[in-house]
């Protein structure tokens, strides 16, 4: 039988370790609308309901970074109505959180390129940045309109720039100098990347910072995968050997 979340909770305090940034693939609302015969936007809906549960399990462990993917650069190609409904449920879900995120010492950020959104979306996204600005228990950064190519091109660009202005030499160019111009600066690299719904691919997401991310699949479509779920995840972490390269222990 499997464990209880109590029993989840019970056992990852005892093993003492928790990975401090999770980064979530949130895959799997399509399927799991259609195994419901509805339309995909009814498993976005349920999908962000999950969002709340993984921030709770979060909070509740003591991880001290979410990063969730929730709409890729790709993504833009789905069909208008999608996206559109993407949008709205974006919208919805910060007008209902944002109070209780900034309650609960959560700080969020959005990264990605946002100049492609509309007004609204943009703005509700404004919002909940600036209103949720002194949270310091979670960072939970929403990755929409996103890609981690994008990003790392980004990061090129800012260099050159500082390059050309001659505020860098190009010997200065390390992966220090690299990291601190991404979105992510200020974050350590994810320890944990979980995706949904089984597969097996980045599909672009953060592509530099999960270099040594332990990588953890899991069956469930997205909208199902609540905090027992995510304690499996967690507890699966704790049993890892991360070598970083050296021999093991
Ligand atoms: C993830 O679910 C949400 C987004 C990518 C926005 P999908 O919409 O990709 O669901 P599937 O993969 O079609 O089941
Ligand atoms: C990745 O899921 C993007 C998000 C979860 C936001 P997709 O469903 O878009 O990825 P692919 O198309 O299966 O690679
Ligand atoms: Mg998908």
């Amino acid at each position: 039988m499997a464990d209880s979340e109590a029993d989840l909770l019970a056992n990852i305090r005892v093993q003492g370790e928790v990975p401090r940034h999770i980064a979530i693939i949130m895959d799997g609302n399509g399927r799991w609308a259609r195994e419901r015969h509805m339309p995909r936007p009814f498993g976005h809906r349920s999908g962000v309901k999950a969002v709340r549960a993984a921030v709770e399990g979060c909070l509740e462990v003591g991880v001290e970074w979410l990063s969730l993917f929730a709409f890729s650069q790709e993504n833009w190609q789905r069909p208008m109505t999608e996206v559109s409904a993407l949008m709205s449920l974006l919208e919805e879900f910060i007008a209902r959180e944002a109070d209780d995120l900034h309650r609960q010492g959560v700080r969020v950020r959005v990264f990605g390129d946002l100049e492609r959104l509309s007004g609204p979306a943009a703005a509700a996204i404004s919002r909940v940045v600036r209103s949720t600005e002194s949270g310091t228990r979670l960072g939970l950064n929403l990755f929409i309109s996103y890609g981690g190519r994008a990003e790392l091109v980004r990061a090129a660009r800012l260099l050159a720039e500082d390059v050309a202005a001659g505020r860098l030499v190009p010997d200065a160019i390390t992966e220090e100098a690299f990291r601190a111009r991404l979105f992510t600066a200020d974050c350590p690299d994810p320890d944990l990347l979980i995706r949904t719904s089984g597969e097996r691919r980045l599909s672009n997401f953060l592509l530099w910072q999960v270099a040594y991310a332990e990588l953890y699949i899991s069956n469930v479509l997205w909208p199902d995968f609540g905090c027992t779920a995510l304690y499996e995840a967690i507890r699966d972490f704790q049993g890892r050997d991360r070598r970083f390269g050296r021999v093991g222990t």
